[in-house]
């Protein structure tokens, strides 16, 4: 091994191997006595000061560098002499009006008996990795400000389930005063022990499968518990090696109430509905027969003794006899008239021969009522339970007001089937204006949302199709739940 005395002599001559070496190294290099006089000092180092190695050779480090890094160096090459260690300093400086980051090492070239004879100055150009570092710090602080202002909590963790970054949010679940303090940390360092055990089981499913997972789950937190929609991802490098995962949650407790909320207005709301209906139709029915028989009664009554009279009037009262006749007349008028709105409210027809018929009458008395064309369409042998039956009616009962009030029809038809699904089917088509999607969806169409509603409540569904100057169509499906006869 050659001796700092051998070095010395070495350096010294320009073709000696040590003086290759540092001519060929990438950093500058000088090497100064303890008088800081140059003994050595390599191409690279010199050009970067502006001249050749003979020009500085020989002179002092400080005159090479100027003021103040010549005194600054001066500091730390006395430094090294003193005390034989190796100086490392990074600094801020400018060459030649060029502001540069340095990184300097100062290295004590020793004798055997361990007296520092020179020191060499190894001076290398950081600027492009200060520079690179400052623009990745910037970067990160654009995307923690990001992560930082999400409402969602968002974490890093690597293939151990180590966090490598955390969000606020996330420090803050946790019980963690700043996100920095959860790096490093597993989740059973955060978290209680069984609920870290699942989402240590969540990353390894999700690391296995290489997909993203979503989770709803409840979560017991400090007494409270709380509902989170996870979504986890496996984070992969550019082979696809697995190098972590990453994940998000949002706490959607409120969310989750206001909807079960929403969900139990709306049963309540259609049980009301029901309710309505149910009792509607009941009163229907009372009126309807009690103006059948009650009044149906009293015209009887009323007619059997204009019979009566006109018997037994005196003869040549003309008078008495036209308005005997008159009467006899209005009274049968309004049997009629009793008997009409009677079965309107409720068609007797409906309880004693089934919906068929009923449909049947509906389809009769609408064409003559409004003069539209109508035809009907049942099957037969089927019999529907009284109450669905009921309902079916009325809907098709809706669905023909509207054909006379908003179709501007000339036909309709009425078909009433069971699909290949056992469901009983309404259809009302009419060849009118047809129906826009807006008139469908309006808020205020009550009529057409009452058929939903109804149709929803025995477990099916009321469709409404327009195409313009072509017509409507009704649709009602709803489980048939019937027999066939
Ligand atoms: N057969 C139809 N043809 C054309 N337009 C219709 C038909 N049925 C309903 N509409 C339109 O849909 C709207 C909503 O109907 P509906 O809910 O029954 O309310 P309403 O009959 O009280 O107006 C009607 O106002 C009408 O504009
Ligand atoms: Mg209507």
């Amino acid at each position: 091994m050659a001796t700092i005395g051998d070095l010395t002599k070495y350096l010294g001559d320009p073709d000696g191997p040590l003086t290759a070496v540092i001519e060929i190294f990438p950093d500058m290099v000088f090497v100064v006595d303890q008088e800081e006089r140059v003994l050595h000092i390599n191409t690279l180092a010199a050009r970067s000061l502006g001249g050749t190695p003979e020009q500085f050779i020989g002179r002092r480090q400080g005159t090479l560098f100027g003021h103040p890094w010549g005194e600054r160096h001066s500091l730390f090459i006395q430094k090294v002499f003193r005390t034989g260690e190796i100086v490392v300093t990074e600094t801020h400086q400018e060459l030649h009006d060029t502001p540069l980051w340095i990184d300097a090492r100062l290295v004590p070239l020793k004798a055997a008996s361990g007296e520092v004879r020179a020191v060499v100055g190894i001076i290398r150009d950081v600027s492009a990795r200060v520079q690179a570092q400052e623009a990745l710090a910037e970067r990160e602080a654009y995307l923690r400000a990001m992560l930082d202002n999400f409402p969602f909590l968002v974490w890093l963790k690597d293939v151990q389930g180590r966090f490598l970054a955390v969000n606020q949010a996330f420090a803050r679940a946790c019980g963690r005063e700043r996100a920095g303090n959860v790096v490093g940390l597993t989740d059973f360092d955060v978290w209680p022990k069984e609920l870290a055990q699942r989402y240590v089981d969540d990353d390894r499913s999700v690391m296995d499968t290489r997909k993203q997972k979503d989770v709803e789950e409840i979560v017991f937190a400090e007494g409270a518990s709380r509902w989170f929609e996870t979504f986890k991802t496996p984070v992969l490098d550019r082979r696809g090696n697995v190098l972590g995962t990453t994940g998000f949650a949002r706490d959607i407790t409120e969310r989750q109430r206001l909807d079960a909320e929403l969900r139990a207005q709306r049963e309540q709301l259609r049980a009301l509905a029901a309710h309505v209906e149910s009792v509607r139709e009941e009163e229907r029915v009372r009126i309807a027969r009690e103006i059948h028989d009650e009044l149906g009664q009293a015209l009887t009554c009323m007619s059997m003794d204009l019979g009566f009279l006109d018997k037994h009037l005196p003869r040549g009262n003309a008078e008495a006899a036209a308005r005997v006749s008159a009467l006899t007349t209005l009274v049968k008028e309004t049997v009629q008239m009793v008997r009409r709105i009677s079965s309107e409210l409720r068609p007797s027809i409906l309880d004693d021969l089934g919906l068929g018929a009923a449909m049947e009458w509906l389809g009769h008395d609408f064409a003559t009522r409004t003069g539209i064309d109508c035809a009907v369409s049942v099957p037969s042998n089927v019999s529907v339970a009284a109450e669905r039956g009921t309902v079916v009616f009325r809907m098709c009962q809706e669905a023909l007001t509207n054909v006379a009030r908003h179709a501007g029809a000339t036909h309709v038809s009425i078909d009433l089937m069971i699909d290949a699904d056992d469901r009983l089917v309404l259809d009302v088509s009419d060849n009118g204006r047809g129906i826009t999607d807006e008139e469908v969806h309006r808020p205020d169409s009550l009529g057409l949302l009452g058929m939903r509603e109804r149709a929803a409540l025995l477990g099916g569904t009321a469709e409404v199709k327009g195409t313009p100057g072509q017509g409507t169509i009704v649709t009602v499906r709803v489980p048939f739940e019937g027999g066939k006869a």
